[in-house]
This record gives structure tokens, sequence and C-alpha cells, in this order.
């Protein structure tokens, strides 16, 4: 029978000394340039000497225009090596290995960090609101990710990382490609479950290529979407016995996306022998035994207490047990477990404690959601600014922090709910917004008045994503036969422009006379040269555009497409 103490072999020849891994959280404690420092390595020093048989890093990002949260790490170069070293160094001063996890976010890329438009297998939008519409990737973009991840893994090794676990869970690109609701492609990237995981085994092969064999190569795998036409598990078990065929160490099984979220177990009604063994995907896992051959498996969710732990390793169910939560709360919780100096760890259901008719509200629940993610995400914050964490911290605490920095948008997603506001590109369009909100747009409106009306200064009328209300926005406009083109200067960041994502038809001022359209964010259009086509005389083309680029964040084309 195997204990929790004993060690395992993993296929690239690595030994974990022990059966508990501390399991990927988004740290959220990156530059705004992307690179790691002090901050994430008090904190990994904290889990290096905390009695892990493996700690796994929070997901790191293979694009730097495709963040998944702010203050991600963003390894696409050598351009941070050294303090990628420094960080590994310091993580791994206690002896434990260090996998760092990979991801692109694919539509799950948030919208106030990321500053083009989300891409995706499909031309699908999440099901969240606010989230803007990804287009559809192309063939050549396809292989440019695959190689961008296999990028990111030699970096990783070059930085002494002793392995990569690439993220395929939670909604992020990877199960996209493998999710029949967001890949809808029917090329060899998608159209039947094989093509589907097409992306994630040439992902797995072009790291493999890319590293050395002693390098462990490792993935986190849904066993379901836990949304109606998703990712089943019957497909999830299908893509572990390919995967298996693969040169893997380690598949760890959790479940859900941000739609969903199952990962940390809110959604899914449990049956009483899940509440019993604690882990939510204990089941699936020992399902997928069979077919995963001789690559370890891990699970991750809800394993809380020695027993279920115990448990679950001497059955066979699973050779790793992941720990997520409860390293945040208890950054020594393997060593405690493994000598025994608890039998439970800290596990708070971070809940307002609303009353049950108000909290069971599709609102709330997302809200309570958002704040379960972030009140850990504190404990990381205060782990990183060389603090203890605070178990008694109370979440509401945690949702007015949420409140003040961001308003009612931090509980529209988790991912919008962890902006740095010292981040100086937010503080840019904080300063870009209140000039044109205060300044730019009244000006143009008083002009107005008094019967200054140009093309260049026009309105546009949208339809509010949250209010579904009529907005009317000052905007520059140049018309054609057709259509117009207009240039969102904050990108998809701009509220007429994430209105624009929602609801396509607009209104738009010719003249004195309002023309109905279809509008389309055209992040491919190249905007510098489209901002010299807004010159009223092309010879000031050039200072159109030096002014646009002046004012600029991250702007992209949007074209109008007359329907009257
Ligand atoms: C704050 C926070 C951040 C997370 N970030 C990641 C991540 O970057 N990558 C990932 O695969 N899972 C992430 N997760 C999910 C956890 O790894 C884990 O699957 C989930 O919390 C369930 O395990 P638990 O019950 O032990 O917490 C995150 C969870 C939390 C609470």
């Amino acid at each position: 029978m195997t204990a929790l103490s004993d060690p395992l072999t993993l296929p690239c020849g690595q030994v974990l000394p022990n059966r508990l891994m501390k399991a990927a959280l988004s740290e959220g404690l990156g530059t705004s340039a992307g690179a790691p420092d002090e901050r994430l390595e008090r904190l990994y020093s904290r889990w290096g000497s905390g009695g892990f048989g493996l700690i796994i890093t929070g997901n790191v990002m293979v694009d730097h225009d495709h963040l998944g949260e702010p203050g991600n790490v963003v390894i696409a170069d050598e351009r941070h090596l050294d303090d990628v070293r420094r960080w590994a160094r310091t993580a791994k001063d206690g002896g434990t290995d260090l996998w760092m996890q990979i991801n692109h976010p694919g539509r799950q890329a948030n919208p106030l960090v990321t500053r083009s438009q989300p891409v995706a297998p499909s031309a699908i939008g999440l099901g969240l609101p606010g989230v803007p519409a990804p287009r559809a990737l192309t063939d050549g973009e396809i292989v440019d990710i695959v190689d961008r991840f296999a990028a990111t893994a030699r970096i990783a090794e070059r930085a002494g990382f002793d392995g990569v676990q690439i993220h395929g869970a939670h909604g992020y690109l990877v199960s996209q490609f493998l999710s029949p609701l967001a890949n809808q492609r029917d090329d060899r990237w998608g159209g039947d479950p094989q093509r589907r995981a097409r992306f994630v085994l040439e992902v797995v092969r072009a790291i493999r290529a890319e590293v050395a064999p002693s390098f462990a190569v490792a993935i986190k795998l849904n066993s379901a979407d836990f949304q109606r036409g998703g990712f089943t598990e019957d497909e999830s078990r299908e893509v572990v016995r390919r995967l298996a065929a693969e040169k893997l160490d380690l598949i760890e099984i959790s479940g859900g996306s941000y739609e969903s979220p199952a990962m940390t177990g809110r959604p899914v009604a449990r049956s009483a022998s899940t509440v019993a063994r604690e882990a939510y995907f204990l089941e699936y896992a020992e399902s997928v035994r069979a077919v995963a051959g001789s690559v370890p498996l891990a699970v991750t969710g809800g394993f809380r207490s020695r027993p279920a732990m115990v448990d679950a390793v001497e059955s066979g169910q699973c050779d790793v047990v992941g720990l997520g939560r409860p390293s945040a709360v208890s950054p020594n919780a393997a060593g405690d477990i493994l000598h025994e100096r608890t039998a439970r760890l800290h596990a708070r259901q971070i809940s307002l404690r609303l009353p049950a008719r108000v909290a069971t509200h599709p609102n709330i629940k997302m809200l309570e959601g958002a704040l379960d993610l972030q009140w850990h995400t504190d404990q990381l914050h205060l782990l990183g600014a060389g603090a203890d964490p605070d178990p008694d911290r109370t979440p509401w605490l945690t949702a007015a922090a949420m409140l003040r920095h961001h308003g009612v948008d931090a509980f529209r997603s988790r991912r919008s709910s962890t902006m740095n506001r010292k981040d100086p590109a937010r503080r840019k369009f904080e300063i870009e917004r209140a000039f044109g909100r205060y300044v730019a747009n009244p000006a143009v409106r008083a002009l107005g008045r008094i019967g200054v009306r140009t093309s260049f200064a026009t309105d546009l009328e949208t339809i509010g994503r949250k209010s579904g209300q009529i907005r009317v926005v000052p905007v520059s406009v140049s018309f054609d036969d057709s259509g117009a083109w207009v240039i969102s200067q904050h990108g998809t960041r701009s509220g007429w422009a994430a209105n624009i994502v929602a609801e396509p038809k607009v209104r738009v001022r010719q003249g004195n006379r309002w023309r109905t359209g279809t509008a389309q964010l055209r992040p491919a259009d190249d905007v510098v040269a489209r901002s010299r086509t807004f010159a009223p005389n092309p010879v000031f083309a050039g200072l159109t555009a030096a002014t646009f680029r002046a004012l600029q964040s991250a702007p992209v084309s949007v074209r109008i497409t007359f329907t009257d």
C-alpha cells in the first residue's frame, strides 16, 4: 500500500519525495512588464519549505498580448531570464521540485489587461457578461501558439525549473480546443474529437522536442466542462488515452471553467460518496486509471483532511494529491499533514452569509465565486509582502476592497477582480478615460450645440451592455459609401467598444442624418495607417495620425457597415 510519504518516480526519472503537491494558484504578483519580482520570491520561499513533494506555479502566460489576469508573469522570450532564475532559485532553496504552469487564455483573456482582441478556436464568445467576443485563429496563428508553449518551456528549463505543466483545464485555450462548444472549426484543428485533441497533442510534442528528457512535462486536464453540449468525461478519457501515449510525467485532473466553476466545487451537486471522499474529481480519476497506463495521476479539488488524502493514495485512486486553497492559507500544508501536526487543513467556504433567498440568485453566486478566489489571492499577497496569511480575514473586507478598486465590475468575473490600481497601463487608461469624459466629449458636445458639426467629430449610438439603455458617445468617423471607420482608442477596454461586441447594431450620425449599421472590431486592421485616412485634408494626415498615436493606449479599428 502506498503512503502519502512515499516517494514517486516519474517517467522522466525525477523522484518526488512525497505525494502532496502544491497546485497552481495564480498569484497576480508579476510586474507590469510581466516579470517575477521579490514578492513572488518571498511567497515561493514559504512554499519551498512547506513540505510539498512538488510545487506548481500559478499560470504563466506564453504571450504578452494575451493575459488571463492582471499581474500574470509572462515568459515569451528571455527578457526576464535573470528574474525568472532568481524566482526558481529561491523557490527551490528548500529542495522541492518546481514546475511552471504555462497557459494561453484564448477567449478567457482579461479585457482589462489584454490589449488586443481575444483569440479562440472559433469566434464564439464566453457566456460571461462584459467579456469581448474572440476572433477565430488562423492555421498559422495556431502553429505559432504551439511554438510559444515550447519556447516558454525551454526558457523555464534554462531558468532552473524542473518541469512545466500545460494548463489544459478551466476553459483556457487548450480546453477551448477540446470543447465542442468553443471549437466549431472544420479543419485539422476541429470537427471531431480526434481533431479537437490535435492542439494539445501538438503542444506536448513541441515541448518535448525542445527540452531535455529529464525535464518533466505534465498537464492539468478537465474531467468535463460541466456544461450541456460541452467536453464530456468520455471525451476526456479518450484525450487521456492519447496523451498517455506521449512522454508525459503527470496528468492532474480538475474540472469546470469560469462559466461553470466546478474546480472550486461550486455548481456541482455532490454525491454522498464524493462528500465522504472530499475530492470532487476522484471518481473520474479512478475511471481514467486504466487508460492513463503508466502516467501518474494527480487529483486536485476538495482535499482537506488527512484520512481522505491517505485513502485516495492508499487505494490507488490517484498517485498525487493536489492542494490549492489550503496552500494559500497554510504554506506548510504538506508538512503539517505528513508530520501529523494537523488532521484537517484550513478550509473556509468564503461566503457573505446572506439570507438564502438572496444567496441563491445567480449574480450573488457569481459574486461569491469571485470573492472566494479573491480572498485566497489576498492571502497570497500577504505572503508576498512578507506577512503571514490571515485565515480570519472577513470576506466583507475582500468585497469592500474589490468594490473600492473596481466598482461592481469586480464581481463580474474572477479575472477582472485582481486589477492592480498602481498598474501604469491602468493609470494611463484612467487618465485618458477621464480626459475623454470630462474634457473632450463635453467640448465636442458644446461645439455641436452651436452648430459646429463635422464628420470628424460626430456621435455614435450603442446599446449599453450592462444597462440595455442607448449610449451616445462623441467619436471621430471617416465615412465612405458603404459605411464608416471609427477608432477605439482604448481597444476593447472602451465602454462603447465593449457594447459593440455585445450588440453590434449601432447608429452613427452623418451630418444631420442618423445611419443604422453593424459594427465590428477589426484588430487586424493597421490602425496607424487607418488613422491617416481620418484627416479632413491629406496635408493633415501625418498630424492626425500623430494625434491618434499620442492619445492611444491600444487602439483598434472599428468598421461600421451601413444596413439602412
Ligand atoms: C486564487 C486561486 C487561483 C487559482 N489559479 C489557478 C491557476 O493559475 N491555474 C490552475 O490550474 N488552477 C488555478 N486555480 C485552481 C486550483 O489549482 C485548484 O484546482 C482549485 O482551487 C481546487 O482545489 P482546492 O479545493 O484544493 O482549492 C486557482 C484557484 C484559486 C483559489
